[in-house]
């Protein structure tokens, strides 16, 4: 049996490089579209993203610092959580490059953009599906000793949900043709692999 590699974090990794994004992963991509109360647009990736309730459905993405996402959903109250295929990948990622704010990421990587229903935020058209969300927290996580970080994570309720018709397979999404993104460790990241299912033994 190999030897146990322990570390604290509080005391540094010991590695090359910071292995915890890698050993939490996959991690969905939230490609989340807001809009400034000026009507600046606004576009980029989140992998610290989850869905964390489903009835009302309720995701949250999490931001470094108070970033432009943070900025315009704490404004507006109102963000989109768009999904990336695997054709998406190059598009998404330019997406996270540091551009003054007002620049729009959509046209940065040539995204084209649609509107959404119940939301003031545009969408990424050529998105598998996107999650039009209100805001209903944002909140700043703490550290063991109680201070808080300059983190800050945004739970939204989802209140309208976008289906392109092409993934939706006898009445279900089809998540394997969605083909996701999937954010590793490092510079990596993952795609879907063989999909197989469970029946839970209650059911
Ligand atoms: C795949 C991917 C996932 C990312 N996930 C996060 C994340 O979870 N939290 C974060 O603060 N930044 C994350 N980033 C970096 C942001 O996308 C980047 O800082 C971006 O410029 C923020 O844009 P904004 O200021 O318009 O919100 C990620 C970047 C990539 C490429």
């Amino acid at each position: 049996m190999s030897a146990d590699h322990f570390y604290r974090p509080e005391d540094g990794h010991g590695l090359p490089y910071d292995p915890f994004k890698a050993i939490v992963a996959p991690r969905p991509v939230g490609w989340i579209s807001t809009r400034g109360p000026d009507g600046a647009v606004n576009l980029a990736p989140y992998s610290f993203f989850n869905a964390v309730v489903s009835h009302p459905p309720i995701v949250m993405f999490s931001s470094d610092s108070e970033k432009d996402t943070v900025a315009f959903a704490r404004q507006t109250g109102e963000f989109v959580c768009n999904f990336v295929s695997a054709g998406l990948a190059d598009q998404m990622n330019l997406t996270s490059a540091s551009v003054p704010r007002g620049t729009s990421e959509f046209d940065l990587a040539d995204l084209a953009m649609a509107p959404s229903r119940v939301v003031d935020a545009p969408r990424v058209c050529d998105a598998p599906a996107a999650l039009e969300c209100t805001v209903t927290q944002i909140i700043q996580p703490l550290d063991r000793h109680g201070a808080a970080l300059d983190v800050w994570t945004v739970f939204g309720e989802v209140v309208g949900v976008h289906i392109n018709g092409a993934f939706l397979n006898d009445g279900r999404f089809d998540t394997a043709r969605a083909d996701p993104v999937t954010r590793l460790g490092y510079r990596d990241f993952g795609r879907l692999g063989p999909v197989f299912a469970l029946t839970r033994p209650d059911d």
